[in-house]
Order: structure tokens, then C-alpha cells, then sequence
């Protein structure tokens, strides 16, 4: 390795980078098309940088090795796009708690059955997760001010209502993004969309900053899932997916929202993102359009 060639970006040949661009679509999905190839690039070149390495071939052996695993990992976490924030998507999230919650509350009270699972995949870093249980733990309060409680309610009043249990889960394939999720220590900034009185209800004051309670984080499980994977979390109420599907190309889309409807429970919703759409991509969904706002439920094949 020689120190001079460091300071100057490594050329990259196309077939280097389209043997990078193999790679990383094998690995989780992410397919960098024509007009996203200059961003692999300059994302290569600065962990070719970060490991010092100067030949492409060399950072490739790596890679593939098992000695490469963390390289791997470090960067496909460079190639990801991590923006998030609470509350994204009002609307969507109002049909979450106001109609889907409602009903599926409905259905499983009269069944017995007091579990509740949501699945946030591809999480990033928490906002989507706690947001959710937030509105869970809302809904529930709302929905036991208009109906009787099956059992009485303890004191001090739990955030969730005996004998529900709720689980939301919460992966992505970015441990740094999990790691800050598991925190739940946010500043201001990343604050601006939550209300004071959610601010009250569901955060503490640390400082210059506020971290998400101990009984709402008790309700959220971090978990590492690669949704390349074969093997994904089963038995989902309702999977949130939002802003991650757009990243992957359609053969891979398809195999995913295949993969979900095993993933969901009959009858289960599947939320993705805003510019994300099943249009083409499964005929096993029913959309629900509510109020400028979608999901898809999962349709139930008879026999
Ligand atoms: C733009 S963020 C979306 C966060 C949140 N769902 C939202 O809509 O605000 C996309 C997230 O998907 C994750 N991601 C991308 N590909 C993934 C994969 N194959 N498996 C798991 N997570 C993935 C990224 O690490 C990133 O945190």
C-alpha cells in the first residue's frame, strides 16, 4: 500500500462497479440503478479510504472473506438512507390508530385474544418504532374510555391496559441506527413533530435532551433483521415498512411483500411508504384508501 495513492480517489473501472453493485444487491437488496451508481462509487471510495486500502481487488477480497464481515456491514450501512423522523406521514399513521387499531382491537376482543404485534422493519433510528407505540398506547386509552375493561384496571394506571400485550418490533440491518434507536435520546430538533402532550406522556427530560420512558421503550424490541433474508418475524398484526422497498429493485420488491404476507397474521395490514405502492408488484393485498392515506390488507384465500 502506498500513502500517496491514499490522498487521491481510486479509480474505479465499470466492471468493478458492477461487481460492487452485485455484491451489495445479494447481500441486502439495495439496487443501485444508473442514476444512483455515482453514489456507490463515492461511498466505496471513502471506505477504501477508511481501510486504507488502494487497490479495488483488495477491498473486494475483503469484502467477500469472512474476516470482511464488519466491512461488509460498515458498508452497507454507508450505502443506506437513514432519514426519518416522529410522526412521519400524519395521515397514514391517523388511518393506523383510528381505523385499522380500532377495528383490529374490535376483532380480537371478541375473540379473546389481548396480543397486539406490530413490526416496524427497517426502523433506522427509533422515531418510527416509538412513534407507533405511542399511538397503540393512545388508541388503547381511547378505546377503554368508550368500552368496559375485561378486567379492573390496577393502580397506578399501566401505559398499557390488562390484559393487552403489546409488542412493537423494531429491526434494520444499520446496527449504529439500532443502537441509537435502543438510546431513545433525542434533541430538539429530531423533536419538533411531537406535542407537548405526548412530550409529557411519553418522554423524560435528560439534560439538553429528551429520552423516550422506560415503560413505552419496555413495549419496543430492537432487533438486527437483513429483509434479504429468508426467514423474517412471523405472526405480525400489522407490518410498517415505509421507505425502504423504494431502494430495491422490482424482482426483490415482489419477493419482499411475498415474504411479508407470510409475516402477517390473517387479515393483516401492510403499511409502506408514501411514494411506495403493491400496484404490479402482488395480488395477494387489498388496498385501503382512507383519507389520502393506504395500506394494504392481506387477503385471506379460502380453503
Ligand atoms: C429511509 S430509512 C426509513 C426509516 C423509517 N421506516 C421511516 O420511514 O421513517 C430506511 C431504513 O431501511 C434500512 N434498510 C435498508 N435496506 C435494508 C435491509 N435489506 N434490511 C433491513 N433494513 C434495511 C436502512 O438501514 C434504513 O435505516
Amino acid at each position: 500500500m502506498s500513502t500517496t495513492t491514499l490522498l487521491t480517489p481510486i479509480p474505479l473501472t465499470d466492471a468493478e462497479l458492477k461487481l460492487l453493485q452485485t455484491l451489495v444487491y445479494q447481500e441486502c437488496g439495495m439496487f443501485f440503478d444508473e442514476r444512483r451508481i455515482h453514489f456507490l462509487r463515492d461511498r466505496v471510495q471513502r471506505r477504501l479510504k477508511a481501510c486504507q486500502i488502494d487497490s479495488f481487488y483488495g477491498y473486494y477480497r475483503l469484502l467477500t472473506s469472512r474476516e470482511g464481515k464488519s466491512e461488509l456491514i460498515a458498508l452497507l450501512e454507508n450505502l443506506t438512507v437513514n432519514e426519518t423522523s416522529f410522526f412521519r406521514a400524519k395521515p397514514q399513521l391517523e388511518l393506523f390508530q383510528k381505523t385499522i387499531l380500532e377495528e383490529i382491537l374490535q376483532r380480537k376482543q371478541a375473540r379473546r385474544d389481548w396480543s397486539l404485534r406490530v413490526w416496524s422493519a427497517g426502523c433506522s433510528t427509533g422515531q418510527e418504532p416509538y412513534s407507533l407505540a405511542m399511538l397503540i398506547c393512545d388508541a388503547l386509552a381511547y378505546y377503554y374510555l368508550r368500552n368496559p375493561l375485561p378486567i379492573e384496571m390496577p393502580s397506578p394506571k399501566p401505559m398499557v391496559p390488562p390484559p393487552w400485550k403489546v409488542e412493537v418490533l423494531a429491526s434494520d440491518m444499520s446496527y449504529s441506527g439500532l443502537v441509537t434507536a435502543q438510546q431513545g435520546l433525542y434533541n430538539e430538533a429530531h423533536m419538533e413533530p411531537v406535542d407537548y402532550t405526548c412530550r409529557l406522556r411519553y418522554f423524560d427530560r435528560l439534560a439538553e435532551k429528551y429520552v423516550v420512558k422506560p415503560a413505552l421503550k419496555s413495549l419496543v424490541q430492537f432487533d438486527f433483521h437483513n429483509l434479504k433474508a429468508d426467514f423474517l418475524p412471523r405472526r405480525n398484526d400489522i407490518i410498517f415498512c415505509r421507505n425502504v422497498m423504494i431502494y430495491f429493485d422490482e424482482p426483490e420488491q415482489k419477493r419482499l411483500i411475498e415474504k411479508f404476507y407470510h409475516c402477517l397474521n390473517p387479515e393483516g395490514y401492510l403499511f409502506v411508504g408514501h411514494a411506495e405502492s403493491l400496484f404490479g408488484l402482488s395480488n395477494k393485498f387489498r388496498m385501503v384508501h382512507l383519507n389520502n392515506a393506504t395500506t394494504y390488507q392481506r387477503i385471506e384465500v379460502a380453503g
